[in-house]
């Protein structure tokens, strides 16, 4: 039996539900017993050492039936769980809240697994020294291009391989928006709003489109991947909004597209995000909202992944394969 405590039960969160509910008799099948024994959110939560129905928690929390008098630190720190899975908003500068619940959580002797980049930018190294030390394991692969197995791929299949460089496209927003503008020409502005009507863009985009976000997502790569010991003060960000059609309408005349790469090199321990040209037969040039990298190693050579770097489903299928590689 993994006794499973989720804090944070907003779009991930609750695509976490629906996955262990639907994928329960395959995990039971495969030897790990996911018992929920409590749930949260920023008002309040579920509780139960016995197990919670994945089902009635999603009915619950979509009807208003949490109970308010429970809290996540609350829960941390009375119920008996084995893995805690955060999934509460990032804020790339304090890691709060995140951060204080998984350093609670690893307290208590519990492995964690999150989707939340906060935490991690702000202390990768104090985070997982403080696992280590414990005999505990903290998983992230969520934390970068959602479902799309870079983190993984890099630390098992490629185990043993010196990693020289990564570069990629970790934001579908910035992509969504910048595919948009090579195939109709639209001014950013005009595809931003196009984006924010569809839902791909927030209502704040500035975190997207200014680099913020795929900056926070390399400064994980090059701590975790590259040995480095950075933060987000180490990475030079340019991003997207000062993209005119006219630049773009120069690159595509040209055989080049422009997209947002974010890049980390171990040879010069820089890392950058920035509007790149890129060869429209490079496999960085992808459309729409994917995600994707190339990772340059002195063994496997180059290797290229992309997938589907955000969505419910798609970042819990991320979450799920840590939870199965933390207990099978
Ligand atoms: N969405 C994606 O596709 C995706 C992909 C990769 C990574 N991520 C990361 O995963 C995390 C979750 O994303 P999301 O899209 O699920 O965000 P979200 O929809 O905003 O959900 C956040 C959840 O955290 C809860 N919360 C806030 N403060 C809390 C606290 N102190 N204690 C307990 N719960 C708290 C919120 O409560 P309420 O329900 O009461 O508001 C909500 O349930 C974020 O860090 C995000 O960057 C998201």
């Amino acid at each position: 039996m993994v006794r499973i405590l989720l804090i944070g039960c907003g779009s991930v969160g609750r695509g976490f539900l629906k996955v262990i509910s639907r994928k329960m008799e395959w995990l039971r099948s495969a030897g790990i017993d996911p018992v929920i024994v409590g749930v949260t959110d920023s008002k309040g939560g579920l509780y139960d050492e016995n197990g919670l129905d994945p089902e009635d928690v999603l009915r619950k929390k979509a009807t208003g039936g949490f109970d308010n008098s429970i809290s996540s630190l609350d829960l941390i720190e009375k119920v008996d769980f084995d893995v805690g899975i955060e999934t509460t908003p990032t804020n790339a500068e304090t890691g709060e809240p995140g951060l204080t619940h998984i350093k609670k959580m690893l307290e208590r002797g519990a492995n964690v697994i999150t989707s939340n980049k906060g935490p991690l930018i702000v202390d990768f190294h104090g985070l997982c020294g403080f696992a280590k030390k414990r005999g505990l394991s903290l998983k992230y692969e969520a934390t970068v291009g959602g479902a799309m197995p870079l983190i993984s791929l890099i630390e098992k299949t490629l185990a043993g391989n010196e990693v020289y460089s990564i570069e990629g496209i970790f934001n579908g927003t910035c992509n969504y928006i910048l595919s948009r503008m090579e195939k109709e020409l639209f001014p950013f502005s005009h595809v931003l709003l196009e984006a924010q009507e569809l839902g791909i863009a927030e209502k704040d985009p500035s975190y997207d489109i200014e680099g913020i976000d795929t900056a926070g997502k390399l400064v994980i790569l090059a701590n975790a991947i590259m040995d480095m010991k950075v933060g987000m003060k180490d990475v030079e960000i340019r991003g997207i909004s000062e993209i005119t059609p006219e630049a773009m309408e120069l690159a595509t005349r040209n055989g080049y597209t422009i997209r947002l790469i974010g890049e980390v090199r171990k040879n010069t321990g820089k890392l950058r995000v920035y509007p790149r040209l890129v060869s429209k037969s490079h496999p960085l040039a992808i459309y729409g909202t994917l995600n994707a990298a190339l990772v340059k190693t002195d063994l496997a050579g180059e290797v290229f992944v992309s997938g589907r770097g955000a969505g419910s489903i798609e970042t819990a299928s991320a979450i799920l394969n840590d939870l199965i590689g933390l207990y099978s």
